[in-house]
């Protein structure tokens, strides 16, 4: 059995002192996502066994856990959360975070627990504590069970605690080919005609296990973002389809987290479209964009080397490095100042590029194009479909562009693409 966490949650453990949560914890995940009760009580009075500033000990531990999820970090809460009190106050955390919450109970039979508990060298907390918490435990997993706010719930036998494995972060796609597509821009219609045109079925799932690639710029200007966006998050969500995402994306990221953004190039009429939706679907749509779209790396390496993808574009010398600068490059490409008017001075990287045969093939998008063209081995696949152009996709390894027009001009270009913000 394999349990898939989105790649930023919080995982709340619950169970029994004695139940195994911690060090299945300390199996599955890095030392930094771990955020344990017993070491705040450590941290506060210098012994995890206490329970003298109990108050103070779990003030640190929401603290910890509220600041993880501002950073947007995968956080494991490792305390008993019996009572409901202590699950509403986690839960609180992650939604004022918009962070989805997981919660993985240990239903491990008390005389197992007993037994776990008295083995401990460390910390023993004695058979009448094991005993009442396994009673709550019950309680608890009635309660779990029926609890709407979270994202899922993994209830694991001790035999499952030792065998279960874990996932946090899209599964490695070993495809035998890609087709990498072009910015959607809330073209909904023309995405599907476009995928079933590529071969893909109504599960979006390719007879030959190829996969759809996004070069981002989902939402914005065009008629459903928001059906784009729930499209494009199921099929990652579940590592069919890879994404990079791109200035609009983030924008748009950063206004369903509460940043302040300018709503303009669309962004206003994305909002617009969302607060269109019924609330719950909504909610849900958010917290998917932000757990699945959002953490998402700003370039891939694909194909042992020999394909990259990134929304602007992206210099050889920066492929599989990160820095604050390469993220600015592949968002807005080679900006090197602004005109009067405010659009961007861009240089042409891909014209610049050389020996571009020894390196991958580069495709991106960003700037829409009247006609896709090749260039040093790499390819601009905006086909500025929500202009009234088309949407593009190319396949890899084979290279062959497949394209469907625009089914409507949804909205006027003026002057290029978004500026630089
Ligand atoms: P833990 O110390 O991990 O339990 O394991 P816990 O649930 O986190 O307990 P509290 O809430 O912090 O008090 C308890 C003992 O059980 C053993 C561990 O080695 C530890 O000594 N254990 C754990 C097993 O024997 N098998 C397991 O699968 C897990
Ligand atoms: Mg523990």
């Amino acid at each position: 059995m394999t349990l898939n966490f989105p790649p930023v949650c919080l995982i709340v453990l619950c169970g029994a002192s004695g139940s195994g949560k911690s060090t299945w914890a300390r199996r599955h995940f890095l030392p930094s996502q771990l955020v344990s009760s017993d070491q705040c009580r450590e941290m506060v009075v210098d012994s995890a066994a206490s329970q003298s500033a109990n108050d103070d000990a779990f003030a640190l531990f929401h603290q910890w856990i509220a600041l993880r999820l501002k950073n947007r970090r995968l956080t494991v809460a490792d305390s008993t959360a019996l009572k409901p009190g202590a699950r509403d106050r986690l839960i609180a955390l992650a939604q004022e975070a918009r962070v989805p919450v997981v919660v993985v109970a240990f239903d491990v039979p008390l005389d197992e627990a007993i037994r776990r508990d008295s083995l401990r060298t460390e910390r023993s907390v004695g058979e009448k504590v094991v005993t009442r918490h396994r009673a709550t435990l019950e309680q608890a997993l009635r309660e779990l069970a029926k609890d709407t706010r979270l994202a899922a719930l993994h209830v694991l036998t001790p035999e499952q605690q030792d065998t279960v494995t874990v996932q946090t972060t899209p599964g490695a796609v070993a495809a035998p080919a890609f087709d990498v597509i072009g910015d959607v821009h809330g073209c909904l219609p023309e995405l599907k005609s476009l995928l079933t045109k590529l071969g893909y079925d109504h599960e979006s799932t390719h007879p030959t296990g190829r996969v759809p690639v996004f070069v981002g710029d989902l939402a914005d200007r065009g008629p459903d973002s928001p059906g784009v966006l729930r499209f494009v998050c199921d099929l990652v969500a579940a590592d069919k389809a890879l994404f990079v995402p791109g200035n609009h994306d983030d924008k748009l990221f950063r206004m369903l987290q509460g940043g302040k953004v300018q709503r303009t190039h669309g962004l206003d009429l994305t909002e617009e479209q969302l607060l269109g939706m019924p609330e719950k679907e909504r909610e849900r749509l958010t917290l998917d964009i932000l757990a699945y779209l959002a953490p998402q790396p700003v370039h891939l390496v694909l194909a042992e080397g020999r394909l990259a993808v990134a929304h602007a574009g992206i210099r050889d010398d920066m492929l599989g490095q990160s820095s604050d600068f390469i993220t600015r490059f592949t968002r807005f490409g080679d900006v090197r100042g602004f005109a009067p008017d405010g659009m961007p001075l861009r240089h042409d990287w891909a014209a610049e590029r050389e020996n571009g045969d020894s390196g991958p093939l580069i495709c991106y998008g960003h700037t829409p194009q009247d006609e896709i063209r090749f260039v040093n081995n790499t390819v601009n696949l905006d086909g500025g479909c929500v202009f009234g152009g088309f949407l593009a996709a190319l396949r890899f390894p084979e290279r062959e562009l497949v394209t469907v027009p625009a089914e409507h001009a949804y909205a006027e270009r003026r002057g290029g693409s978004a500026p630089a913000e």
